[in-house]
């Protein structure tokens, strides 16, 4: 009989390790505070853009996060198919713009080394950038083109998760309160908010920004913080924007039903989720310089979220040494729905004794300790 897996937390990563592993073939509890996709990864941009969000190293972080771009059309479709759900996923492609002569030099470099990773890339002119999308501001001097960037609509992704775990026999249970771990050590157990017991042989640990909460239980130092981001949304009388476009200041996604959304800020704000004038401010005084007939529109939505952070902004993915049962998978800070297919790839090998498709002893849970 397979293995009875406890999976705390029903955001994209709890959702979709849940998903691989019940794929395996293991039993799997999700046990969720509040709804599922309710925090961070309902409020999401759904951008898979680490091409033009993790361009300054080669580094682990950077393949992770390659190989889960490269995974995503796949994936997509297989929850597509399990949940009968459908939901924008968009080959867009994106375009890293810059204003200023000394940025090119930094574009210059990073089409050096992605090039070497078989990322397609091209640096456009400012004229060929406006041919790829001609209501780009004037201010705006060249651009790198990357046609391999996509996105999701993370709401509807995640809810599609969530159904294609129900169907596949994942038991979810939602609304349960604060929950607690009492023991790990041969079999896990926890308790919920009401009172409720559940029991298993792993888990699987997918909180997000609470993550941190397990510190004294482990005895471990997690520096998982939460940094607000706040968002809005405009809505277009017409499909005018194709592409992603990435700026320093800021980002907008066009998605298929008119919308164009404008992300996101950064700022520490504990738990709290609420939108601030201060906060969409930062978005609409700056969103002109990528398209200048946003200064005459106001949004029509606007909200947060909290991005699980990390003190070296490296996700915790990895078995613990002290209780091999116990597996992390939080910290995913600005890239959680991008990199939800390969942390579920990796949750499931570790769960299966197998080797993990790509380097996870830089993101090891117990590295601050
Ligand atoms: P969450 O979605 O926060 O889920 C954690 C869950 O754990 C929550 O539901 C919580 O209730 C539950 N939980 C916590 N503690 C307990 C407990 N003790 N008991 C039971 N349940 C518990 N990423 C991208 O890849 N592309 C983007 O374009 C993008 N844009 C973003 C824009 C904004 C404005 C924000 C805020 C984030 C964005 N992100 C993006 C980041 C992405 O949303 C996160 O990295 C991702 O959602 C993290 O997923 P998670 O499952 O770890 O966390
Ligand atoms: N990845 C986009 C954001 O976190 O705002």
């Amino acid at each position: 009989m397979g293995k009875e897996i406890m999976v705390l937390g029903g955001g994209v990563i709890g959702l979709s390790a849940a998903f691989e592993l019940k794929k395996r073939g293991f039993h799997v509890t999700v046990l969720e505070k509040n709804k599922c996709g309710g925090q961070a990864s309902g409020a999401a941009a759904g951008m898979l853009a680490p091409l033009s969000e993790i361009g300054e190293d080669p580094d682990d972080f950077f393949k992770l996060s390659l190989e889960s771009l490269r995974l995503f059309a796949d994936w997509q479709n297989e929850i597509k198919k399990v949940s009968d759900e459908d939901f924008e996923y968009k080959e867009s492609g994106s375009l890293h713009v810059v204003y200023h002569e000394a940025d090119l030099l930094a574009l210059q470099t990073r089409l050096a080394w992605q090039s070497q990773w078989g990322v397609t890339a091209r640096l456009l002119s400012a004229e060929q950038v406006k041919e790829k999308e001609p209501e780009l501001s004037d201010q705006i001097i060249a651009a790198m083109y990357y046609p391999e960037e996509s996105h999701v609509y993370a709401p509807g992704y995640v809810k599609a998760l969530e159904t294609a775990c129900r169907q596949l026999g994942v038991e979810i249970y939602e609304n349960l309160g604060q929950v607690e771990l009492i023991e790990v050590n041969n079999n896990v157990l926890l308790k919920s908010g009401q009172g409720q017991q559940f029991e298993g042989d792993e888990l699987v640990i997918c909180s997000g920004a609470w993550a941190k909460e397990l510190e004294d239980f482990f005895a471990l130092s997690i520096p998982i913080y939460p940094i607000r981001g706040q968002i809005c949304a405009y809505e277009l009388d017409q499909k005018r924007i194709g592409h992603i476009v990435y700026s320093s200041q800021g980002y907008v996604v066009p998605k298929a039903n008119g919308t164009l959304v404008n992300g996101a800020s950064e700022d520490i704000a504990g738990f709290q989720t609420d939108v601030t004038e201060k906060g969409i401010a930062r978005l609409t005084n700056w969103n002109h310089h990528i398209f200048p007939f946003l200064k005459e529109l106001k949004p029509f939505h606007t909200w947060a979220g909290l991005r699980p952070a990390t003190q070296d902004g490296y996700p915790f993915i990895g078995q613990l040494k002290q209780a091999r049962n116990v597996i992390f998978a939080a910290g995913h800070y600005r890239n959680g729905i991008l990199l939800s297919p390969i942390t579920a790839k990796i949750v499931g090998d570790l769960v299966g004794g197998k080797p993990t498709l790509v380097p996870i002893d830089r993101f090891s849970p117990e590295r601050f300790s």
